[in-house]
């Protein structure tokens, strides 16, 4: 089923319960937890349950995963780009990642071997602030490449890391391109968060370190004797982060799996696209992708998480930037009793989503498709904070009243 009202388009899906992306279950990803574990300031981030806003939106329960409080980064990323580059590090050292942790790569015999490496990517923002902060902490130097209409509080924060960080003339994808590139002819190492054919090990460490979110997430929510979730929507870019979310669920849950909705921005949908035109393989969307879900602005699929949504998905809703300014706001303005979220352009999409599904009649077919109602407990990842601090406040102080039947 297709939809298409006020800009959002959805469409369903009919998900599989069989072979279950293995690399991102329990047992794969537990170096995974115990890498994370061994670095200093890690803690889980909150799981902030908000019973106000689910009442008002009319569901049972609204839990939000906040990972402005990931590390120092205001941002998930650091979970993938310290797992890949802790795997890359093990190779070249010839030892095993049960052997080794971030203490055993601060130690000044390591250090002296891998001070000269040079780690090379692309961003838009906060995969390269990961890189960056993690090359850091290891000695190592770094090269980040940014979109151009990138931020510059994005830029400042990556080159806060000692980078040498710079925004280009391309799009995401174009600057992904050159990366590889710059690192191919100058023998440095290219850290994507992006798979395509024959560059495929390195994106599969960083989605693995995703999960460490995911399996946070679930912990808490059993911890705390809440309802497992019924939904959960999941944002995406190229697909590595909702594909290591919807993996690690899909493995743990199977048959049981939550209805998976997945999101993007309609300038950069490319996922939405895919699942559409439903042949099965990837669709690539072109041109300046501008939306202020810069975190989202990718116009090429992950071509191995892709296989993961593809196969497990519910849904997917292509959104216009409105939707995310709705997350925002309902996020930075908690009603009486909840706790406020600091949830930035590419983190409040879904909670947007939700929002405007459960206040406006107009999206009452949308929101029957997703099959939310008063029974639902719904997921959310809030992938950054304010990372652009002068757009955020800007955001969520948008007094636009939207052109919608109640
Ligand atoms: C804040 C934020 N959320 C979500 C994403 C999407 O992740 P992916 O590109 O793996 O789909 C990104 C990617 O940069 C991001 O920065």
């Amino acid at each position: 089923m297709k939809l298409s009202v006020k800009g959002i388009k959805a469409v369903s899906a009919s998900p599989k319960t069989k072979d279950y992306p293995v690399f991102l279950n329990d047992e794969a990803t537990k170096p995974v937890r115990k890498l994370h574990s061994s670095l200093t300031g890690y803690e889980p981030t909150p799981l902030v349950v908000l019973d106000k806003l689910a009442k008002e939106l009319g569901v049972k329960n609204i839990y939000v995963k906040d990972e402005s409080k990931r590390f120092s980064m205001n941002a998930f990323k650091a979970l993938g780009a310290t797992y890949a580059m802790a795997r890359v590090l093990c190779d070249r050292l010839g030892v095993s990642i049960d052997e080794a942790d971030f203490n055993y790569f601060k130690s000044e015999e390591v250090k002296a071997k891998i001070a000269d490496l040079v780690f090379v990517t692309a961003t838009d923002g906060n995969h390269g602030r990961a890189v960056a902060w993690t090359a850091q902490m290891l000695g190592c130097k770094s090269v980040v490449y940014m979109p151009k209409g990138s931020s510059k509080f994005r830029l400042d924060a990556i080159l806060s890391h000692g980078s040498d960080a710079s925004i280009t003339e391309f799009n995401y994808d174009d600057a992904v391109r050159l990366a590889y590139k710059m690192a191919d002819e100058n023998g440095c190492i290219f850290v994507q968060d992006t798979a395509f054919e024959g560059y495929e090990e390195i994106p599969n460490w960083i989605t693995q370190g995703y999960t460490t979110m995911a399996y946070e997430a679930n912990k808490q929510i059993l911890d705390k004797n809440l309802p497992v979730p019924t939904h959960i929507f999941l944002q995406a870019g190229v697909g590595s982060m909702a594909g290591a979310v919807l993996g690690y669920f899909a493995n743990k849950y199977e048959a049981k799996l939550p209805k998976t909705i997945i999101v993007e921005p309609d300038a950069a949908d490319c996922i939405y696209k895919s699942a559409e035109k439903a042949t099965g393989e990837p669709v690539n969307v072109g041109g300046d992708l501008s939306t202020i879900m810069a975190g989202l602005a990718c116009g090429e699929p992950n071509t191995v998480t892709w296989q993961i949504l593809r196969d497990f998905a519910h849904a997917y809703v292509s959104c216009p930037d409105y939707v995310t300014v709705e997350g925002m706001k309902a996020l930075a303005h908690p009603m009486d009793g909840d706790e406020m979220v600091i949830s930035g352009e590419s983190g409040a999409v879904g909670v947007g989503l939700l929002s405007l599904i459960s206040k406006y009649k107009e999206l009452d077919e949308i929101k029957k498709m997703l099959e939310i109602n008063e029974d639902s407990s719904v997921l959310f990842f809030s992938t950054e904070g304010d990372t652009d601090p002068e757009n955020y406040i800007k955001c969520i102080n948008e007094t636009t009243e939207l052109d919608f039947d109640k």
